[in-house]
């Protein structure tokens, strides 16, 4: 997807610096053709090796209607969390069925919204949402299909701000005997709901498949318990996501199949052992399909050299656009794209201009000495830059460029100050 050709850095094969140009820095650029790779691997590894499956893609990793509608062409679900994702689907016609609705608080208002768009599933979080649902959807005269996400216990080799399995987690119901065993009873009983089986997501940008496997033998419990207590079959599993991804050199990102063979194989082991039918089996990849297809380009600003300490090389962008190296100390690649082949013989640290300490987007950067008005490129942003893109300082969200072959398309428009200042009356 990236390539040097004279100096410049190409993005498939068209020029990052004429993006930069053309678009304006900050800037959000996707490549189309690796977004479309992506999901030919989790057709590969998962969907179409499996019978039986589908994919839904988390779209807290990026969440836009160019994508709704490029994921809709090629047969995935979409995973929301919220009524805004719901209403970005539902904007890019994204059909209902294939929407999943997770989230460990939605509203009434976001219930009866994916109720009255008809969601194909809606993965209740906890047992008070199980009587909400339930409630709403004989007010609406509607039946429900229903997963129970869990939560597993296991913990996940990851940042601790990103593992979610454990059992002291606000996500999911806890396997208390006293609190799962009567929640599954009602979902069984209540002929408003559907109950198809059980969900968990362990945890994200993981590389190995441990946490999942460990999180499966729970389920597997939760699976074969239903059946022998209330003689009822669930038809449902899903893995949540959390595959990793490359961002820098330092990580080895576990092939699909690494986690999906393991699990499909002890599923089917395991159902065959117990006389069980094996389920239908689905998962949520976010960063694992947006993620590496993504980069940010920026333009350098002041260049501040502390001598005996570090050059502080400041972009136009920074935490506002990318929270990650703030937030979680996530670690990136970045290249100089107008001067790709010049040899790397300084070491900067890449801030942004937020005013914050913490607004370093890259601590330590191997590059030629950087010039005012250099345009740079941070690689494998795709997830989780814009979708927690924040107006810190009053920055306007960049805008987001598409790249397919020599052609580049605006799918989302910079914000102007005008429309983020809208709602604050003077
Ligand atoms: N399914 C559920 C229920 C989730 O909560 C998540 C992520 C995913 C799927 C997708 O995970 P992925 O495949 O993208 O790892 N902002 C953080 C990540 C938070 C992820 C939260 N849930 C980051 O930038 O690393």
């Amino acid at each position: 997807m990236l390539r040097v050709e004279g100096d410049v850095l190409y993005i498939e094969d068209t020029s990052t610096v004429d993006l930069a140009r053309e678009y304006g820095t900050p800037l959000y650029v996707y490549s189309e053709n690796t977004i479309k790779e992506k999901i030919a691997e989790i057709r590969a590894a998962f969907t179409s090796k499996y019978p039986d499956t589908h994919a839904a893609y988390a779209c807290k990793a990026f969440c836009t209607p160019y994508l709704c509608k490029l994921l809709e062409r090629e047969g995935l679900w979409l995973d929301v969390v919220s009524g805004g994702e719901l209403y970005t689907a539902i904007r890019a016609g994204f059909p209902g069925k294939r929407i999943e609705f997770n989230g460990n608080n939605k509203s009434r208002d976001e219930l009866v919204m994916a109720l009255e768009y008809g969601v194909g599933r809606i993965v209740v979080d906890n047992v008070a949402e199980l009587a909400t649902l339930d409630a709403l959807c004989r007010e609406l005269g509607v039946t429900a299909d229903i997963l129970f996400r869990i939560t597993p216990g296991v913990m996940s080799d990851t940042h601790a701000y990103i593992t979610t399995g454990k059992r002291d987690s606000k996500f999911g119901i806890p396997l208390d005997d006293n609190i799962m065993f009567p929640a599954i009873r009602r979902a069984i009983e209540s002929d408003a709901l559907r109950f198809l089986g059980f969900h968990f997501h362990v945890g994200s940008q993981l590389h190995a498949p441990d946490a999942h496997i460990a999180a499966l033998e729970v389920a597997l419990d939760l699976i074969k318990e239903t059946r022998d207590r209330f003689g009822y079959v669930v038809s449902d599993f899903n893995m949540g996501g959390g595959f990793g991804i490359r961002y820098t050199n330092q990580d080895h990102p576990l092939p699909l199949s690494g986690f999906v063979d393991p699990v499909m194989e002890r599923l089917a082991e395991f159902c065959a052992q117990h006389e069980l039918k094996v389920p239908h089996v689905s998962m949520e990849p976010g960063r694992f399909i947006v993620g590496e297809a993504g980069i940010q380009l920026y333009t350098v600003g002041a260049i501040k050299e502390i001598p005996g300490i570090r050059t502080y090389t400041a972009v136009d962008g920074g935490m506002s656009d990318n929270i990650r190296p703030g937030l979680y100390g996530a670690r990136y690649e970045a290249v100089i794209a107008n001067r790709a082949s010049e040899a790397k013989d300084h070491t900067v640290a890449v801030c942004g201009k937020c005013c914050e300490s913490t607004d370093i987007l890259i601590d330590s950067l191997p590059c030629p000495a950087p010039r005012e008005g250099d345009i740079l490129a941070v690689l494998s942003t795709g997830a989780y830059g814009y979708s927690m893109a924040s107006n810190y300082n009053k920055l306007p969200v960049p805008a987001v460029v598409v790249v397919n072959g020599k052609e580049s398309r605006l799918i989302v428009r910079r914000q102007s100050y005008e429309q983020m200042t809208i709602n604050e009356i003077v």
